[in-house]
């Protein structure tokens, strides 16, 4: 989808963090928004910011945990801006912690808003874009789905879960002008989830050092212009972090205790 201007898109998460920095780069390509999170007046700042930037955008109060919330986002960004020719599936939850530790209905919440909603997102904007042969789904992911992560196994297995889904979609919607497409930032610095913690845990792992926003709407972006596949975003190419794990299923905790990440998310998770 080459030209991006007068596209109407539903983003979410969209209320802090990495959604922010989306919501404001589309709204710059000329992208209509639907944005939705739960926070309202956080989320009605950014719709204010993106119309002065130019485009037509509202502010939908979603809890993505609801079923019956994601089909009304669906529903209240087509009657306001049209057709939706993509969503950026962008909200997600993570908690650091030993796997016996974890509230069951935090694993519930991770698997809720981490997996179901994006998938549910997704079948309720399809038929529209498979009938006009034209729509975009990103999805985002991390680096923790492609090479899992000691102390987050919820976050880990939902976000392996966003890629595999990610792969059938493409397989399945191959020659329907309809794409998709995953992105797996690692740690990203500036603002989101693992920024607001950076300063009581200290630096990521060197070979996981953090990367910026700015790559990570670059790599959204480029998605979106060229129905790319896959896109890791580290400063150091992981890939072959994940494809040692794929080779040598056993490795992942040599590779976490080599990188450092399983002393890293320790102190994560102890502070979680
Ligand atoms: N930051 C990183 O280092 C990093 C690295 C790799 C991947 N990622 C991925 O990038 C995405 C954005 O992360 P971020 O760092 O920007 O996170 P963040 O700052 O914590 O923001 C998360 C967003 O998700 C929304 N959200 C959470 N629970 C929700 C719910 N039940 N219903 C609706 N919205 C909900 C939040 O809005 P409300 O609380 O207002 O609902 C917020 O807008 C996530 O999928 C994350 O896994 C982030």
């Amino acid at each position: 989808m080459e030209e991006l201007r007068n596209r109407n898109a539903i983003l979410t998460g969209a209320s802090r963090g990495l959604g922010v920095h989306l919501a404001r780069a589309l709204a710059r390509e000329g992208v209509n928004l639907a944005l939705a999170a739960r926070s309202s007046g956080a989320l009605e700042e950014v719709r204010d910011e993106v119309i002065a930037l130019g485009v037509d955008a509202l502010s939908c109060r979603t809890d993505l945990t609801e079923k019956g919330e994601v089909e009304n986002l669906a529903d209240a960004a087509e009657r306001r801006l049209g057709p939706i020719d993509i969503l950026v599936n962008n909200a997600g939850v993570q908690l650091s912690a030993p796997f016996q530790d974890y509230p069951p209905e935090r694993v519930e919440r991770a698997v809720r808003v981490n997996l179901l909603a994006p998938m549910l997102l997704t079948r309720a904007v399809l038929p529209g874009m498979v009938r006009r042969g034209r729509g975009q789904v990103v999805n985002m992911s991390s680096l923790a789905g492609k090479i899992g992560l000691p102390f987050s196994a919820p976050y880990g297995a939902t976000k392996a879960g966003l890629i595999m889904f990610t792969h059938c979609l493409r397989a399945e919607l191959e020659d329907t002008g309809v794409g998709a497409s995953v992105i797996c930032p690692g740690f990203v610095a500036e603002d989101g989830m693992y920024a607001r913690t950076r300063e009581e845990v200290g630096p990521a792992p060197k070979l996981l050092s953090p990367t910026t926003p700015r790559r990570v709407t670059r790599a959204v972006l480029r998605a979106i212009r060229h129905d790319v596949a896959e896109q890791l975003v580290n400063p150091i190419p992981p890939r072959p972090l994940s494809v040692l794990r794929e080779i040598i299923p056993g490795s992942t905790p040599w590779l976490h205790r080599t990188l450092g990440s399983t002393r890293f998310v320790r102190t994560l998770a102890r502070g979680a």
